[in-house]
């Protein structure tokens, strides 16, 4: 007896997946109940299935869902297409259908997770996504097994490789943008439409994710702040360069006493932080939790070997459960009211560089003043295109403060905000 399995898509993560199963097949085949067989794989149309049967693949292609879905020697769907739609409806059936599903898709788990977790709970089946979050790191899994006992307090992240991958290239190699995003891109990094990758989107995504494994609360993508790379200039790499920092794109959950602080940005790290080393593609959550203090997870992010790894510890979890349970198993059991930390308990200090273009050191003084902010430095040099610029790092401010200086700097004909990155501590 064998666990049938049909993979939903064939790219660079579902294409790992029968390499996985045959590279470890002897150490899989021992571990498992049942060895885990690909019964069918659907494509997109007729000219997919040609164009991989031409590359000598010999799988058992289809291009209708309904045969998959309503095979019954099938037992798991591994959903890989990504993004929302048909994956959505695909998912919605295949768990109606009462078969296991497995994804590595992060939209759709931080958009309509909860929708779905209901279905798969409703029709007792279950429904894993170790892959959807930092790609070939075992986290999720880790947060609701071997942390079990442990509580978390603070989450940082680097969480999505594409734009990890392209900082590293443009800050050490001097890579201009285009190059490391072509790069990440032929890499098998990039999603499709990299724009979720460098706008912070899909970090957003998977703290959505980490937010329930890590605190228990389902909060809503809406309530993820999120900013991408796209603005990150040569003067902000180089003042955090000379100023102790790397800038790398950080995604953040704390526990305020208010409630929970969710954001993805480009943040001021000291070079001493355990996470400033985590470079190219790599990805690493870092948690403070009560009982452990501090602990670092890391590993490729993105990538096809290290994401199908993933996929197929699901599938091997999900081999050695059914049958032997009446009540098929969460991947998650930390559940608690959701609640949002107010602006004015979201503390940092911050960095800004501005441009001036009527204004002069006096009245950027006075506008940060304005808001009560405090200075802890302020310096002036010529921006690439010569302007005057001012780099600035404040005390620690509020999110309220934060938001009031933009909405000043958006009015003011005098200056223009280039960047407001937070600077992080330990
Ligand atoms: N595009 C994603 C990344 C893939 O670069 O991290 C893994 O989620």
């Amino acid at each position: 007896m064998t666990l049938k399995i049909a993979l939903l898509g064939f790219g660079t993560v579902a294409s790992g997946v029968p390499i996985i199963l045959e590279k470890n097949r002897e150490k899989i085949n021992q571990l498992v109940q049942k060895p885990i067989t690909i019964s069918k794989i659907l494509v997109r149309d007729e000219s997919e299935k040609k164009q991989l049967k031409d590359q000598g693949l010999d799988y058992n292609f289809v291009t209708d869902i309904n045969e998959i879905l309503f095979d019954d020697d099938i037992t798991v769907v591994v959903e890989l297409i990504g993004r929302i739609e048909p994956a959505r409806t695909f998912i919605t059936k295949a768990l109606e259908n009462k078969k296991h599903v497995v994804s590595a898709n992060k939209d759709l788990i931080a958009l309509h997770g909860n929708e779905l977790l209901a279905i798969a709970s409703k029709n007792n089946v279950s429904f894993y996504y170790e892959a959807a979050v930092a790609g070939g790191i075992p986290i999720l899994r880790t947060l609701s097994t071997s942390l079990i006992a442990d509580k978390a307090t603070k989450l940082f992240g680097v969480l999505n490789g594409t734009s990890n991958f392209m900082l590293t290239k443009m800050v050490e190699e001097g890579w201009t943008y285009n190059k490391a995003l072509q790069t990440a891109q032929e890499l098998g990094y990039a999603e499709s439409d990299p724009t979720n990758d460098v706008e912070g989107i899909d970090a957003a995504y998977k703290l959505v994710i980490l937010s329930q494994f890590a605190f228990g609360m389902a909060i809503d993508y809406q309530d993820v702040t999120h900013q991408g790379i796209t603005s990150i200039t040569p003067q902000d790499v180089t003042y955090a360069q000379t100023h102790g920092y790397v800038i790398k794109l950080i995604g953040s959950i704390e526990e305020t006493k208010s409630g929970l602080a969710v954001e993805v940005s480009p943040s001021l790290l000291p070079k001493k932080h355990p996470l400033a080393m985590v470079n190219n593609v790599m990805n690493a959550v870092y948690l403070n939790s009560i009982g452990i203090g501090e602990s670092m997870y890391y590993g490729p992010g993105a990538g096809q070997k290290p994401t199908a790894t993933s996929v197929v510890a699901d599938l091997m979890a999900l081999s050695n459960e059914i049958g032997t349970k009446n009540k098929a198993k969460l991947f998650n059991n930390y559940m608690r009211p959701e609640k949002i930390a107010n602006a004015e308990d979201i503390q940092s200090a911050y960095y800004f560089s501005v441009i001036l273009l009527d204004g002069n050191k006096e009245m950027l003084s006075n506008l940060f003043k304005t808001c009560h902010i405090k200075l802890d430095e302020l310096s002036f040099e010529k921006s690439a295109q010569q302007e005057e610029l001012a780099l600035i790092k404040t005390e620690v401010i509020t999110k309220n403060q934060l938001e009031k200086v933009k909405q000043i700097f958006l009015k003011s004909p005098k200056f223009q905000l280039c960047n407001a990155f937070r600077i992080l501590g330990d």
